[in-house]
């Protein structure tokens, strides 16, 4: 019998939660949270580690991963080819490569996050092929994965594209270790060379790769099975191939930086006392200076950063987001809320992402005063006094900006497409509550 389309959709992704829509009564301005926020570990790292387990010969015991919709399609993508994947408790997955493992991955699931290209490394690496749709992900610019097609021509594979899929062939089964100058720093890229390094014959070289604190997680991870890496957390790391690695003991994924960092521009809006506890604010040290330098206070304990309301009027700034160091990318919509409550003008100037703008205009129908450049750069005047509205979550980061939004907004908000919120943030709902939002999610 031929299978319906939906019918093998439903054998491998699991159950989500694609129609729920929150429910948000505002706090007008007022600065009443107060309590915890526990930060869980990090999307950005947990997904690639997943993806590590390929270059391991036996099982691979990763703690302290986030439970949010993108782990769950990682999941099901990875059970789909063959590797056992199996959540022991909250946060703690086994993984394991079956005995037989395709190296085809899933249309209907590659296509819905961007991190599905970084099983092209390992699959590649390994078995010597691997093919793929281009991956999906948030809609926040073109997202091309022109660099991995020519770091993967250099390490000797061929490419082939047919019907909106990438067929990848390793010459002679292996990929062989070479120099791959990034015409750009890309994290994703970054992280599928130096996968694919490990299984590679002789040395390879990134050279412009990225300095994210999740790739120096992964290394750790790929350093501990026995792979050798080298200038991680420099422009140029190498990477000497070997053969499959061990896993010896659990690896515990790092804090997410940038859930900590939007809840600490929420409790900077409407905090009296918000502690933002097992975070590792070195990561968030730009962040934090912005937010001391417009008037916030803030104190730095350990892995606690606390928020103890506003020192006088927030003073706005500009803002230009940037590659690690820099200011994230991924936390550009949080802070942009941030600026319609500060006094003055503020630029924001998105570097990375041509489309990360978008939910400008969804804040302005909310009572923002902003005003479009062109697709990189908006004015925010502010303060403004915001105002509930029923919004839909563009996107991941989008997404959590409008809950900043509408939790300091007046009068009620509904936000729909909370997928989007989901697939990046552990259980939102529960830790607002925890400070004292009123929210609600409705199914
Ligand atoms: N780029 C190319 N060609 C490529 C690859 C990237 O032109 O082959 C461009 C991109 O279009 C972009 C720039 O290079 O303009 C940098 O993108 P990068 O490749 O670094 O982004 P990514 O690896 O696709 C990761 C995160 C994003 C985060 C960015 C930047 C994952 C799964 N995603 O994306 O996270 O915004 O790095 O830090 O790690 C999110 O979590 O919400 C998210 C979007």
């Amino acid at each position: 019998m031929k299978r319906s389309p939906r019918s093998i959709r439903s054998r491998h992704i699991s159950r989500t939660n694609e129609n729920s829509r929150f429910v948000i009564n505002g706090l007008g301005g007022k600065r009443a949270l107060s309590g915890e926020v526990i930060i869980g570990g990090a999307k950005n790292a947990a997904l690639k580690l997943m993806a590590a387990s390929v270059l391991f010969k036996n099982k691979v015991i990763l703690e302290n991963v986030p439970e949010i919709e993108d782990i769950k399609r990682m999941s099901d993508l990875l059970n789909a080819i063959g590797v056992v994947v199996s959540k022991k408790k909250t946060g703690v997955y086994d993984l394991r490569v079956g005995r037989r493992c395709s190296t085809s991955l899933l249309d209907d699931i590659s296509k819905r996050f961007r991190a599905s290209i970084v099983l092209s490394g390992p699959l590649l690496a390994r078995f010597g092929k691997v093919s793929f749709p281009h991956p999906g992900g948030c809609l926040i610019g073109e997202r091309p994965i022109d660099i991995f097609l020519d770091g993967f021509r250099k390490m000797g594979a061929q490419i082939k594209e047919s019907k909106g899929r990438y067929l990848f062939t390793a010459t002679g089964g292996t990929l062989t270790g070479t120099t791959i100058h990034m015409r750009q720093q890309s994290v994703t890229a970054t992280e599928t060379f130096m996968m694919a390094g490990v299984l590679a014959s002789g040395e390879t070289v990134i050279k412009n790769a990225s300095l994210e604190p999740e790739i120096e997680d992964l290394a750790k991870f790929l350093i501990d099975g026995g792979a050798s890496i080298t200038g991680i957390g420099t422009t140029t790391i190498r990477i000497c191939g070997g053969g499959l690695l061990t896993a010896l003991s659990p690896h515990r994924v790092l804090p997410d930086r940038i859930e900590a960092g939007s809840y600490l521009i929420l409790a900077a809006l409407a905090g009296k006392d918000v502690k933002i506890t097992n975070c590792n604010p070195w990561h968030l040290e730009l962040l934090i200076e912005l937010l001391r330098d417009s008037g916030v206070g803030i104190v730095v304990s350990g892995d606690t950063v606390t928020v103890t309301g506003e020192q006088g009027t927030l003073k706005s700034f500009d803002l230009k987001t940037h590659e690690y160091p820099g200011f994230p990318t991924d936390l550009q919509a949080p802070m942009t809320v941030f600026l319609t409550q500060t006094e003055g003008e503020g630029k924001v100037f998105e570097t990375i992402f041509e489309g990360r703008l978008g939910y400008a205009e969804a804040l302005a129908s909310m009572g923002a005063d902003i005003i479009a450049m062109d697709a990189h750069r908006i004015i925010v005047k502010g303060p403004s006094s915001l105002h509930g509205k029923t919004l839909e979550s563009p996107d991941l980061r989008a997404g959590l900006a409008f809950v900043i939004a509408a939790i300091i907004a007046k009068g009620i908000s509904i936000i729909h497409n909370v997928y989007n919120i989901d697939r990046g943030y552990d259980h939102v709902e529960k830790k607002l509550r925890a400070i004292g939002v009123d929210i609600k999610r409705l199914r």
